[in-house]
């Protein structure tokens, strides 16, 4: 597929596939591990535009990005075109590829102050965010959206505006706010987008395997697939997707034990990028999902998501791996 590779802005996008903004998830061991295995680019967890603005240690931290995830896209949340600006102007020191905006967040603290998702219910105002950005930062600024509010009929306005407006690409979930996560996303919306724009559209939601990536770029037209929470605990999907996009070839699925040494390897990232503390900590729901399904495992997971010491959750995933092993 390297005759049709997708560019955004002026980013070359090596691939098919991106690893979704997932707030609490898509951190940098997570995102370095996805790169490794096959995504195209990642995106930071969103970032609060006014953090930045104002110096925020705590905001700066998300941007933990190095040279070695470029392609990389930062995402922002606000509601304010001069903050966001200004948050754009912060995060360009930073020299990340894209800078993305979100405006798919359905979580109450978010909306009630006009941002994520409630930017679509304000299209006027996005347009003036996504323009002051761009004036902003010479980077390319893109956007992610839900289909609309509590009905799937804001996608296609909020799209043409944000391409006149000057935004490279948007992402579309193909789920309203109101639905959150609950029930099917919606791919014919992202169609519609597709057709009503010249900008890269970026399929996202439910795309849970390779033959699901392929079905949405056929029934959409979507330029490139963007997964986020099939790819917990399952990294090897983009490697995946991206061959049976390209080749039509069906990878095997990692064996249990690849799903013990990946879990080792990422706790081992993990704590060398968070420390030994928050290292921990926040593997715990990836480790969770690495063990799932796996024989035997299922007794060990209270202990592997309250155990505090790094060379215990080690010796225990090596513990479970081993009985795996034996078993067959
Ligand atoms: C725990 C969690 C955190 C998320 N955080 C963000 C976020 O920070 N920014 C964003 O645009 N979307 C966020 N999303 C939405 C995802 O990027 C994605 O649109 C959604 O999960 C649907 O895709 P999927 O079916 O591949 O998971 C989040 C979703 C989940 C489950």
């Amino acid at each position: 597929m390297n005759d049709m590779s997708v560019k955004i802005g002026g980013v070359n996008i090596p691939g098919r596939t991106a690893l979704a903004p997932l707030a609490g998830i898509t951190d940098r061991s997570f995102r370095m591990l996805c790169r490794q295995q096959g995504a195209s680019f990642a995106v930071t967890e969103m970032v609060s535009a006014k953090g930045l603005a104002d110096g925020s240690e705590r905001s700066n931290q998300y941007l933990d990005f190095e040279a070695d995830e470029f392609p990389i896209s930062a995402q922002l949340f606000g509601s304010e075109p001069e903050v966001m600006a200004e948050g754009a102007r912060v995060v360009a020191e930073r020299n990340p590829d894209i800078i993305d905006i979100n405006c798919g967040c359905p979580v109450k603290k978010i909306v009630t102050r006009n941002a994520g998702a409630a930017l679509l219910n304000t299209p006027e105002r996005l347009g003036q965010i996504i323009a002051a950005m761009v004036r902003a930062v010479d980077i390319p600024v893109t956007l992610k959206i839900r289909s609309g509010w509590s009905q799937a009929n804001q996608a296609v306005a909020v799209a043409r505006i944000a391409e006149d407006s000057g935004a490279a690409a948007i992402a579309v979930h193909g789920r309203t706010r109101e639905a959150k996560f609950g029930g099917r996303a919606d791919w014919d919306i992202i169609a519609e987008v597709k057709n009503a724009v010249s900008i890269p559209v970026i399929g996202n939601g439910d795309v849970r395997g390779p033959e699901a990536a392929k079905e949405i770029m056929q029934k959409t037209g979507c330029d490139l697939v963007m997964v986020g929470r099939w790819a917990i605990g399952n990294p090897w999907l983009f490697k995946r997707m991206e061959v049976f996009l390209n080749r039509g070839e069906l990878l095997p699925e990692p064996t249990h034990g690849d799903r013990l040494e990946m879990a080792v390897h990422h706790l081992k990232a993990s704590i060398a990028f968070k420390g030994l503390r928050y290292g921990v900590l926040e593997m715990r729901r990836h480790l969770a999902a690495y063990i799932k399904g796996v024989p035997g495992a299922a007794r060990y997971r209270r202990t592997l998501m309250t155990e505090d010491d790094p060379n215990h959750l080690m010796d225990l995933l090596g513990q479970i791996k081993a009985e795996g092993r034996r078993d067959t």
